[in-house]
């Protein structure tokens, strides 16, 4: 039988990987983005050749409540119920501890953990029984290396929101999981530079940053395991062991 997903921050990076990966594995795959047309477009032309009539696409901005309406509607108007939901989108602010406005440090709570939660909210009746949820937490959450305050302090929120969630969900066997990678090499770490980079490999065990597609197994685990619940895990490859 048919299964869905929808997968929040879906057009790059691991939300990419992990989508390509869920149509691999026969699912239907709702993709949301926020403002990269052309990147979304291509993607979803290339996406929608190989797995026809399985991809579906929705601009729909974490940072605007607005979005929520949006992604609830197309859900309901396409008679979807969903397998699986992914939020995987995520925002920074890597401004100084002085400089940090109030403005910016909300956007990261909003995009990292108000938007996913009431999104949670409104598309719950939409979750299929024994269906899944999957958080993109972050190493940062629990080793508190990052440049961005906000950052660090949203993403341990979502750890905390995975945990804190399970009983809320029990009563329709949902579950409720996050990874949390290191440092994996999408666009937001190819942006930085090379001295950066550099030192960040140097903390890595393995030597290297994450390939998005290996990262999608730990992502399968947590959905195909139905024991796995409340789950926070970590995929970094031995970062600050050596
Ligand atoms: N890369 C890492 O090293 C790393 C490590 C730990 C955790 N993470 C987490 O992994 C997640 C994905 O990161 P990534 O590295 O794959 O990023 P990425 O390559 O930059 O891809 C981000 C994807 O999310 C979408 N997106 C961004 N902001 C959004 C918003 N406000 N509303 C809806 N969609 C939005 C983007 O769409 P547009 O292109 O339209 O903006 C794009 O499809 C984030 O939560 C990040 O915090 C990443």
């Amino acid at each position: 039988m048919n299964k869905t997903a929808l997968v929040i921050g879906a057009t790059k990076g691991i939300g990419k990987s992990l989508t390509e990966r869920l149509l691999c594995e026969g699912y239907s795959v709702i993709m949301t983005y926020a403002t990269d047309n052309e990147t979304a477009d291509s993607v979803f032309s290339s996406l929608s050749l190989r797995f026809p009539d399985h991809v579906f696409l929705l601009q729909a901005d974490s940072s605007d409540w607005s979005s929520i309406d949006r992604i609830v509607s197309f859900v309901d108007e396409h008679h979807m119920m969903l397998d699986v939901m992914v939020f995987n989108a995520g925002s920074t602010d890597r401004s100084p501890f002085l400089s940090i406005n109030p403005e910016s440090w909300m956007q990261v709570f909003m995009v990292n953990v108000h938007f996913p939660t009431f999104l949670l909210q409104k598309i719950y009746p939409y979750i299929s029984h024994g269906g899944n949820v999957v958080f993109t937490g972050s190493l940062m959450a629990i080793q508190p290396h990052s440049l961005s305050l906000a950052y660090g302090v949203t993403k341990a929120a979502v750890h905390a929101l995975v945990k804190n969630l399970v009983k809320f969900l029990m009563e329709k066997q949902v579950r409720v999981n996050a990874v949390a990678p290191g440092f994996v090499d999408t666009e937001w770490q190819k942006n930085k530079p090379d001295e950066i980079r550099h030192n960040i490999t140097r903390k890595v065990a393995a030597g290297r940053f994450c390939d998005p597609e290996e990262l999608t197994d730990v992502y399968m685990l947590l959905i195909n395991n139905h024991y796995m619940n409340g789950e926070i895990v970590v995929c970094d490859g031995g970062y600050s062991y050596q």
